[in-house]
């Protein structure tokens, strides 16, 4: 997906008038200059602003802390459907008053994470690995939805994703959307519900595109994406004939739509 450089200047723009302009001579050369200034000014006036949308993503702008974006969506924040009731609980590091993510949260995102995917990373030939697992949860990046059954108070799913940056877009990158294999919780809807409301956070903050990792052997998983529209992306390394086999498929799902490929 994705690659977008900075784009060149408009017709009729300055950038233009001294491109027409520029054919052999001294003058020339120094007209094309001008233009390189132009364009590398344009560039960094982009870099510029790409960067402070992705950082007003992340943080808040009073306190600098990362920016708790359920605030903005209390309705989607209770899910009651199906006999279940749950409400989402936002983490991350240096978010609030702990420093830190509550181990319990951590604990438990790791631990429904180990007993969800294990099976399938060992499956696919990565191997499970519990120290890069933890690091990633409780990486300063890492933003956590997290969902806490009504009745019984325990912690039932989550989603990690992060704000990152793909070349000149900005996307919200679901690394893990877990979800009990219970069925008192599972396919009830609640998985669709956080990935809508990851969509909804994504458009709100100026996110180009929602992102994520499918292992392939997972076949619910690419059914469950399928449903919700997410297609393969062209940064997907299927789309390169040297990566068959690869074990895993990139998806995505555009958000801004004035951004057509
Ligand atoms: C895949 C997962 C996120 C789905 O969440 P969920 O809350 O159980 O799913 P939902 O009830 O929201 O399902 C929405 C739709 O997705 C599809 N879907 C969900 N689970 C599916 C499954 N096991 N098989 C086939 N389709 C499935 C269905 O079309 C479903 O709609 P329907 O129930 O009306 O038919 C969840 O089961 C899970 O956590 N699985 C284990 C961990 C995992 O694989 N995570 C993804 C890692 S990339």
């Amino acid at each position: 997906m994705v690659v977008k450089s900075v784009q060149a200047p408009a017709p009729g723009s300055v950038g233009m008038e001294l491109s027409a302009n520029s054919v052999g001579g001294k003058k020339g050369a120094s007209s094309k200059k001008a233009l390189k200034k132009q364009q590398q000014a344009a560039k960094r006036e982009a870099n510029a602003r790409i960067h402070a949308k992705l950082t007003s993503a992340r943080l808040d702008d009073a306190s600098g802390l990362p920016r708790n974006v359920l605030v903005d969506f209390v309705p989607f924040a209770k899910f009651e459907r199906n006999g279940l009731a749950v409400d989402l609980e936002f983490y991350a590091r240096g978010n609030g008053e702990q420093s830190m993510v509550p181990a319990e949260v951590v604990d438990f995102c790791f631990d429904l994470t180990e007993r969800n995917m294990r099976q399938h990373y060992e499956q696919s030939g990565w191997g499970w690995n519990a120290l890069k697992k933890r690091r990633e949860l409780e990486d300063e990046e890492a933003r956590l939805l997290v969902a806490r059954d009504r009745a019984t108070n325990k912690l039932v799913a989550f989603m990690h994703f992060r704000f990152e940056r793909e070349d000149d877009a900005l996307v919200l990158y679901v690394y893990e959307i877990q979800i009990e294999q219970d069925e008192s919780v599972a396919r009830k809807g609640l998985g669709k519900q956080i990935m809508l409301l990851a969509e909804l956070i994504g458009r709100k903050w100026g996110m180009d595109w929602v992102m994520l990792t499918v292992l392939n052997c997972n076949t619910p998983a690419v059914q469950f994406y399928h449903k919700l529209k997410y297609t393969v992306d062209e940064t997907s390394p299927q789309n390169d004939i040297e990566n068959e086999g690869c074990p895993y498929t990139i998806l995505s799902k555009q958000l801004d739509l004035s951004k057509r490929r």
